[in-house]
């Protein structure tokens, strides 16, 4: 049995009686998270690129707790510079964890640290655990490497950014599901910021036309995948 807890923007935590697993954690500088990170069993962070909206609490939640923060090599070595357990990563590769398995993917976006160094790559990744894949799309536009991802690696759910301004719209987070052929669509990255309003309730609307199954998660709710 695996949880999947929406913590808000595009933060999750995807739990199973072997495993924690925080992605993109940005939690203590979103007025709008719910998740205590304290009573929580944290195993892996995973971390899709640099911005502030995306590693969030990565560092001191992985010094705290000794989980690896898994990224792309320059942010994973950035992260180890801060005193973090990192795990450099590129894209492409299976990577085995005691969970399952982990694949990063492209994402079309860009990647800087926290005091503007280069980052590696903007990534998405594709988690395998517990006979589910989840594909967590990070921050991206639109792209063909979607019809890849649907044809090569076909995920089950996908976690999409649907607010616009610095990523996909609704309209384009449909095309994805398509493309991607998944069968459920948990929106994300969207009413954080005034830049990136959105009404879930749409992306819901135009996806049951598609026979596409639409998850709007309220920060803190949790389902089982
Ligand atoms: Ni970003
Ligand atoms: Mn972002």
């Amino acid at each position: 049995m695996t949880n999947l807890t929406f913590i808000g923007h595009s933060a999750f935590y995807i739990e199973n009686p072997q495993c924690g697993i925080l992605i993109d954690p940005f939690i203590s500088q979103n007025p709008l998270a719910k998740f205590d990170a304290a009573g929580k069993k944290i195993t892996d962070i995973i971390v899709t690129h640099g911005h502030g909206d995306h590693l969030g609490d990565a560092v001191p939640l992985s010094k705290k707790t000794g989980a690896p923060i898994s990224a792309m090599v320059e942010l994973a070595n950035w992260c180890a510079a801060q005193g973090a357990n990192a795990n450099p990563v590129q894209m492409g590769g299976l990577l085995s964890y005691s969970w399952g398995k982990l694949r990063f993917v492209p994402a079309f976006h860009s990647s800087s640290t926290p005091d503007g160094k280069y980052a590696g790559m903007p990534t998405g990744v594709i988690l395998e655990i517990d006979g589910k894949k989840i594909y967590h799309c990070g921050d991206t536009c639109l792209n063909s490497e979607m019809k890849v991802i649907g044809e090569v690696y076909k995920p089950d759910i996908m976690l999409a950014p649907i607010g616009s301004h610095y990523t996909m719209d609704i309209d384009d987070a449909v095309i994805a599901a398509e493309w991607t052929g998944v069968k459920t669509v948990v929106p994300m990255h969207y009413n954080t910021f005034p830049q990136v309003k959105a009404n879930p309730e749409i992306l819901k609307d135009k996806l049951k036309n598609k026979d596409i199954e639409c998850l709007i998660l309220k920060p803190g709710e949790t389902i089982p995948v």
